[in-house]
């Protein structure tokens, strides 16, 4: 395992220890850092972990990540405070995640305990890849668990890895910062009803490629899935969960069984609930019947962060929000303000979902 060098001085990484990364202009791609977290699953137990190197896998022809997708992953970002602490927003929940989806996809869980040393490890050997406070940027995490080995008919793997890479990352939407995007309702669906749809497993997006490719050709900024069974519910965006305000300080959220459990919008209900004292709903959305009681929509997503969205595209028009989809809205805003700032450490973390690697 290479040393742990700790570049902390004061109340910040020391500045010459940083890459230098022109880190306000980042976008939301792989960036090579210099070390991963790699545990191994074999015969019952799984291995302690370490840090590699090499940002290469070697896996057998046979494995059934490649055959058969049996493969997951997480997604998580851990930020510079404004005191220099590096924290992390709740990972006991992405931990969590991943253990449901292991268990659909009858892949070993990964302990918490081995979850949240293989995140610390990565983020604290990586340091000097960790975005400066105020930059925008933030170091994007990504947990992985495949089923490696040999195999060739469909049955679990005997193998398993888990390895967390980490990336220095800017804005998930182009535009950058809390502007808005827009969404285009989708012919495709992703995912049936009793699927896998409340699970992250990989398999679920590459069909989404092409949905996205067919909204962004509308000039939208990704695809918006309704309910595959009957195509009138919300259900979610590629990679974002969906928030709508409605009038009487209301704020309601898609309710559907094939939507990820988004832990960013899990955490904005609560602040809306608590902070703004808003009415918060989780139930079905019926797009045509109640759009016209939308007054701010938003996706949200560990990597979109709150997205307010100006206009969504279906039955061939778009339909334009709060202020003829040209502003954010109030709402919005604050509930991004709130979010940021509790992420950041800005704001004092009275949920205690803020927790610091150790560096
Ligand atoms: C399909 C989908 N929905 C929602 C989300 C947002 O979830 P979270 O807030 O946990 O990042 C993601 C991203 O992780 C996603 O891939």
């Amino acid at each position: 395992m290479p040393p742990f060098r700790n570049f902390k001085e004061g109340s910040d990484l020391l500045a010459s220890a940083r890459k230098a990364l022109d880190w306000q202009n980042l976008g939301f791609e792989y960036t090579k850092t210099d070390y991963r977290f790699s545990a191994v699953y074999e015969n019952g137990s799984w291995s302690e972990g370490e840090l590699l190197t090499s940002e290469m896998i070697q896996i057998h022809e046979g494995a059934p990540a490649l055959h058969y997708a049996q493969q997951c992953f997480e997604g998580l970002k851990a930020q510079t405070a404004k005191d220099g602490r590096v924290l992390l927003f709740r990972p006991e929940l992405n931990a969590q995640r991943m253990q449901n989806t292991a268990e659909r996809l009858s892949m070993p869980a990964v302990p918490e305990e081995l979850f949240i040393k293989g995140v610390m490890q990565a983020v604290s050997a990586n340091q000097a890849w960790i975005p400066p406070y105020g930059s925008g940027a933030s170091l994007y995490i990504r947990p992985l668990l495949i089923g490696v080995g040999e195999n060739m008919g469909l049955k679990p793997a005997k193998r398993y890895e888990f390895r967390v890479i980490v990336s220095p990352v800017g804005p998930y939407y182009k535009s950058g910062g809390l502007s808005l995007i827009s969404l285009a309702v989708s012919d495709f669906d992703r995912a049936a009803p009793h699927g896998t749809g409340d699970i992250k497993a990989g398999a679920n997006y590459p069909g989404g490629l092409y949905a996205t490719r067919k909204a962004k050709e509308l000039g939208a900024n990704e695809a918006l899935y309704l309910d595959a069974a009957e195509h009138r519910y919300l259900e979610e965006a590629g990679s974002a969960n969906i928030l709508v305000s409605m009038a009487g300080n209301k704020l309601v959220t898609p309710k559907s069984a094939a939507i990820l459990p988004s832990v960013t919008r899990r955490s904005i209900m609560t602040i809306a609930a608590e902070d703004l004292g808003m009415e918060t709903e989780e139930r079905a959305i019926d797009l045509r019947k109640e759009v016209g009681s939308f007054e701010e929509v938003a996706a949200c997503g560990t990597a979109a962060v709150l997205s307010p969205v100006g206009k969504i595209w279906f039955d061939d028009h778009w339909h334009h929000f709060y202020a003829n989809g040209e502003e954010v809205g109030p709402i919005m805003q604050k509930l991004y303000d709130l979010l940021c700032q509790l992420q950041s450490g800005e704001r004092e973390d009275k949920y205690g979902w803020t927790r610091e690697v150790a560096l």
